[in-house]
């Protein structure tokens, strides 16, 4: 890689990731969601080695991550009666609460914003080496910015390596799914981003939450982007065929087709037919054989990655059933959409 700064490794060593951080380095490190690129959360310079890392632009702010609730007060002027129900029932775990800052939360780590999200993530090795610090971890997901989310340590090497020290492998993202993001303003309880707890698992505990809108082009609040996960092929849904036929027809060369479960492959595959699509030229990738959305979700973007790695210049995916972690893995679907210049 150009500009190669480190010599990037792979491991166990929670030490090392522990010591790297303490003096201001990056690791990247698991998380049961997707494997984030971590920083000292209160340290300017080490924050700004995040946003260069990732090539992530300063209006997208960062989850601050904790081991230990204390932190959360050191960080947030307050914690109202519905996020403390949220925290107990959801944490560790992939909820992410945003609240208003303290002055000790750097005005970068938020974009400017007087607002700071902090997550508990539930995940052993990472959960020891945040407990072992004096300060959170500030980490977005540790890819480069726009491309899809990394769920294994060698998803990060790939892109990172070179602009990190370490990696702190923790194995394969149990979840698969970023967290989901609630935001509280007063009385307010917002939705901000689908994720690893799904709609329902909120409202059984906030039943006044709503879904805030989704996300703009051009967005107001900061690092609301509509087009965020996408691979490098051009992945279009199924009812977006038609506009597409010609250039697909015109390359005459194998596709990958992105399904839920493995009965939905006959319908797909007679809807391609009646398109001038041959069989042969379909390549399937099932999320889940048996239809599971846990399966399916942690699934997701491993198989985003191998559309690329087999270096498809098309790809077409059909919608999972909009309910349960579907609604979140489609709204990921939506935004790894191929959107033309
Ligand atoms: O599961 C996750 O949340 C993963 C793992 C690593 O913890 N992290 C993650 O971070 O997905 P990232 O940076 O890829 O997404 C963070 C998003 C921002 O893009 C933004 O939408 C929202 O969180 N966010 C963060 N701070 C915010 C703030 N102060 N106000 C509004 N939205 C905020
Ligand atoms: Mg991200």
């Amino acid at each position: 890689m150009e500009n190669s700064l480190f010599d990037t490794q792979i491991g166990h060593d929670v030490h090392r990731a522990i010591e790297l951080l303490k003096n201001g380095e990056l690791v990247a490190i698991p998380t049961e969601t997707v494997y984030g690129l971590a920083g000292n959360g209160l340290n300017e310079d080490a924050i700004l080695k995040i946003f260069e890392a990732k090539n992530r632009p300063y209006f997208d702010p960062l989850i601050l991550h904790i081991g230990h609730i204390d932190m959360l007060n050191k960080l947030v002027i307050s914690v109202p009666v519905g996020c403390q129900k949220l925290i107990e029932r959801f944490w560790p775990g992939p909820l992410t609460v945003i609240l208003p800052k303290r002055n000790i939360v750097p005005d970068i780590a938020t974009s400017g914003s007087s607002f700071v999200a902090v997550r508990m993530p539930n995940h052993r090795i990472t959960l020891e080496l945040l407990q072992a610090l004096s300060f959170p971890v500030a980490a977005p997901s540790a890819n480069p910015f726009k491309y899809v989310s990394p769920t294994s340590s060698n998803h990060v090497f790939q892109q990172l390596q070179g602009r990190i020290p370490y990696i702190l492998d923790g194995g394969n993202c149990s979840i698969g799914l970023e967290s989901t993001i609630v935001s509280f303003l007063g009385d307010d309880i917002k939705i901000q981003r689908l994720g690893g707890i799904t709609v329902d698992e909120i409202l059984e505990v906030l039943p006044t939450a709503t879904l805030a809108n989704q996300p703009e082009e051009h967005p107001v609040a900061p690092g609301q982007l509509k087009h965020h996960y996408a691979p490098n092929c051009k992945l279009i849904c199924v009812e977006e065929l038609e506009n597409y036929k010609a250039q697909i027809l015109d390359q005459n060369k194998k596709i990958g087709v992105v399904v839920f479960q493995n009965s939905d492959k006959a319908g797909i595959q007679e809807k391609l037919n009646s398109f001038g699509i041959p069989t042969i030229q379909i390549v399937w990738y099932v999320l889940s054989d048996k239809g599971l959305f846990q399966e399916a979700a942690q699934n997701l973007f491993a198989t985003l990655r191998q559309l690329d790695d087999t270096g498809f210049d098309w790809a077409i995916f059909d919608w999972v059933p909009a309910i349960d972690l579907g609604m979140a893995i489609n709204d990921r679907l939506k935004k790894a959409q191929y959107l033309p210049k």
